[in-house]
């Protein structure tokens, strides 16, 4: 299949209409998109992304200044802190999980009775969803496991002659995955820090509490996000594992090591701006990856970066996508 990349919404539209798969970009990463209410369809997401079928697709709205609308579309219940997170952040970052309807097909929600929902702020996409009569089913556009995509090129490098349409939304503005929230216990809990601050959400409904990371959601995986190259977080010490400057990569926050050849090194934010931080995050780990293929680096050591804004999650994917010894 020759894969097309271009901003034809017309065109798109037209496949999905047809049952193809379309890489959309988002405001957090490009999503892996299929019309939401054909489960053969959705389910070409999970054979192309080779993903395990019990990790569920999110399910991505048309914006609407009606939430509730918007929601009840696919939820069966909507509790208040629901609404008031949408009201508060939709179109953006954030994804729900909440009861779902019947028509929301098995494959999408991986058999659970909860569906993830999110209107994302990305024009491109949003002039697709308003044109298409359904919702779109749409996890990153990677291959399971590894880096999500922030650029069309990221998907066609990963997923070329696999889909048949990029939609081209340039690089994206936020550059994590979606924060979400579902419910436990009756009370709303983190199942992903992400895009939006848990700051943002916390200034709406006051104190919440994260989910342990292994269980509480699919897609939380210990191991996830991962370059190829071994990756050291919070973790500098290079020399320790016998190795020498001209042998790693590095993925600092502000400024670089004097020591390393500077081409080896991704500084993400001069400026200490976490959300610029964000945004290059998952571009400079390709490029690192890709360097340590060419050159023969043996590994990629990365800072911490400040537990605030944005810095939650950046540390969170490092974390995951870091080396553990078998
Ligand atoms: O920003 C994003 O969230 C991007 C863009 C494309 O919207 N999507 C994304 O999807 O990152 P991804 O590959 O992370 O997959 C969706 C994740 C699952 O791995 C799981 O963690 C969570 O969403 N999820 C989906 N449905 C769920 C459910 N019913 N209960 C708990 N978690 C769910
Ligand atoms: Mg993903």
């Amino acid at each position: 299949m020759h894969t097309q990349v271009g901003i034809d919404v017309e065109q798109a539209a037209r496949l999905l209409e047809q049952g193809e798969l379309v890489a959309i970009p988002t405001e957090t990463v490009y999503g892996l998109a299929a019309n939401a209410l054909n489960a053969q369809a959705c389910a070409r997401i999970f054979e192309v992304k080779n993903r395990p079928s019990f990790d569920p697709l999110i399910v991505h709205l048309a914006a609407s200044s009606d939430c509730e609308a918007a929601l009840a579309s696919c939820a069966r219940v909507i509790p208040d802190w629901a609404l008031k997170l949408a009201r508060a952040f939709w179109p953006g970052p954030l994804t729900l999980v909440l009861p779902r309807k019947p028509l929301v097909p098995d494959i999408v929600t991986s058999g659970l009775d909860t569906v993830a929902l999110r209107m994302p702020a990305h024009t491109l996409a949003q002039r697709l969803l308003e044109r298409v009569p359904f919702p779109l089913a749409a996890p990153s556009a990677n291959p399971f496991g590894f880096v999500s995509p922030t650029t069309a090129q990221h998907v066609l490098d990963q997923l070329g002659g696999r889909i048949a349409y990029v939609l081209d939304g340039g690089s994206c503005r936020v550059g994590l995955e979606s924060t979400i929230v579902g419910e436990q216990g009756g009370r709303p809990v983190v199942l992903r820090l992400g895009g939006l601050g848990l700051e943002e959400l916390e200034n709406a409904l006051g104190p919440l509490t994260l989910a342990t990371s292994s269980g509480a959601s699919p897609g939380s995986l210990e191991s996830h996000y991962a370059p190829r190259t071994p990756l050291y977080f919070d973790d500098l010490g290079y020399r320790a594992r016998g190795l020498s400057p001209d042998q790693v990569g590095l993925l600092l926050f502000r400024a670089p090591l004097a020591e390393v050849p500077p081409d080896q090194q991704e500084v993400l934010s001069m400026s200490g701006d976490l959300n610029e931080a964000a945004r290059n995050l998952f571009a400079a780990l390709r490029r690192l990856d890709a360097l340590a293929a060419s050159r023969g680096l043996r590994a990629i050591f990365t800072q911490k970066f400040p537990e605030r804004g944005l810095g939650r999650a950046i540390n969170d994917r490092l974390r995951r996508a870091s080396f553990r010894p078998a």
